[in-house]
């Protein structure tokens, strides 16, 4: 049975001034439980109010780049949330993104937890730094939301989940996607069977990059690869979504030349424990579209999928819809236009901030976005 859940936020904007009791804490009581190995090392003292009813959640944005421009439109339009810090060893950057919301700018992570009093940080940085910083947060006993993947590696990842457990901080990671109405509506559509047993998927995440000198993509070793570890984890937790768990999945990764640090072209072949097949093509040189047209507004994002009484195709980008058609009946547009692409978006941060107010539980536990990493690397290293 896919495992999907409405985006309540794309519906119902986030209600993140009604706090719980639950929360009744505060920062240096959570320093002072954090850090009993002493591996936290910052000092700031200056928190004394508790993040309760009616306090808005303090936010700090580690890294400026690409990304940080949705996360920031999603903050900025979400009730209840305070972006007081934004920190970049690219200082420009962060004045920048900071002057948006009267924030202040600092150049890491650790003069931020050393100056400002935040409650949780929104991590948009290199692959390579998601494991230090993330755990540089939680065990300065703040919470995380961090933009996939988990981490580099499988380890690192393990040591993350073990450490917010310890912590009883909320780490969360971007799976985006998932909380997109798009990908809902196409998961009830399979559930009705109507598309009879899915047999075969095609899913794609396709446009030109532009890649700015600084852009991490550029140095393999900051991205732990190429196009396959940064766009297929995306295809593989929609995947997923729609056809069950994947039991085997391979890539095929040229060596030939390319404009990223590793592959700029990736294909992938997956297995699933349904007997279903899919294939997975992730390419940041394509050029559908122009190629001064970068992501997301002119990049092409979606999956056909295919079963024994008809066939759907959900397109994310460039723009929400889904065509569908079943045996003997005429094909089906089902438009979507009015849903912006960061909905996705607006849904994961609510899962996270929902969890951090006690609210709910994670939707997107860190345990999934290890076995999303766990699969992108079997693929990777065969
Ligand atoms: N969910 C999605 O659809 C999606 C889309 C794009 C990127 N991402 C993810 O977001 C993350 C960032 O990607 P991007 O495209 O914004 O990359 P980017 O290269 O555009 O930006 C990364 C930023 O991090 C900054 N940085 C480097 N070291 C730092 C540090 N120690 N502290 C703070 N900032 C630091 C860089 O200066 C840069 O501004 C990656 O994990 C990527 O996979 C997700």
């Amino acid at each position: 049975m896919p495992a999907i859940w409405s985006s309540a936020a794309f519906s119902v904007p986030l209600m993140l001034t009604c706090w719980r009791g639950s929360l009744q804490y505060t920062l240096s009581s959570l320093r002072a439980q954090s850090d009993p190995e002493g591996c936290g090392s910052h000092s700031f003292s200056g928190w004394t109010q508790p993040l309760g009813k009616g306090n808005p959640l303090r936010i700090a944005l580690i890294g400026a780049g690409r990304v940080a421009a949705t996360h920031a439109a999603v903050l900025r339009r979400t009730p209840g949330v305070d972006v007081i810090a934004v920190a970049d060893p690219r200082g420009e950057a962060a004045h920048q993104l900071a002057a948006e919301f009267g924030a202040g700018a600092f150049t890491s992570l650790a003069q931020v937890l050393d100056s400002v009093p935040v409650d949780a940080v929104d991590i948009m940085v290199p692959h390579n730094l998601h494991h230090s910083l993330a755990k540089e947060a939680l065990n300065a006993g703040v919470h995380v939301f961090m933009d996939k993947p988990i981490a580099s590696t499988v380890p690192q990842a393990r040591e993350l989940c073990d450490i917010a457990r310890r912590k009883d901080r909320v780490l969360a990671i971007c799976h985006n996607l998932l909380f997109h109405p798009a990908l809902q509506r196409t998961v009830e559509v399979i559930e009705t069977g109507m598309l009879g047993r899915v047999t075969s998927a095609t899913a794609w995440s396709s446009g030109w990059l532009d890649l700015a000198p600084w852009d991490f993509r550029l140095d393999k070793d900051a991205t732990g690869g190429g196009a396959w570890v940064d766009g297929a984890p995306h295809l593989v937790y929609v995947l997923e979504a729609c056809l069950g768990q994947i039991e085997k999945l391979q890539a095929i990764l040229p060596q030939s030349s390319s404009r990223l640090g590793a592959e700029d072209t990736a294909v992938g072949q997956a297995l699933f424990n349904s007997g279903a097949v899919a294939t997975i093509s992730v390419g940041y040189s394509d050029c559908p579209s122009g190629p001064d047209t970068d992501w997301p507004e002119g990049w092409r994002l979606g999956v056909n999928l295919i079963g024994t009484e008809g066939r759907l195709a959900l397109d994310f980008l460039p723009r929400a819809q889904l065509t569908w058609q079943t045996k003997g009946q005429a094909e089906r547009l089902e438009p979507l236009w009015n849903v912006p692409f960061d909905a996705g978006f607006e849904g994961a941060f609510s899962d996270f901030a929902a969890a951090v107010k006690g609210e709910s539980t994670l939707r997107v536990r860190p345990e999934d976005s290890l076995r999303n990493l766990e699969l992108i690397k079997s693929a990777n290293d065969q």
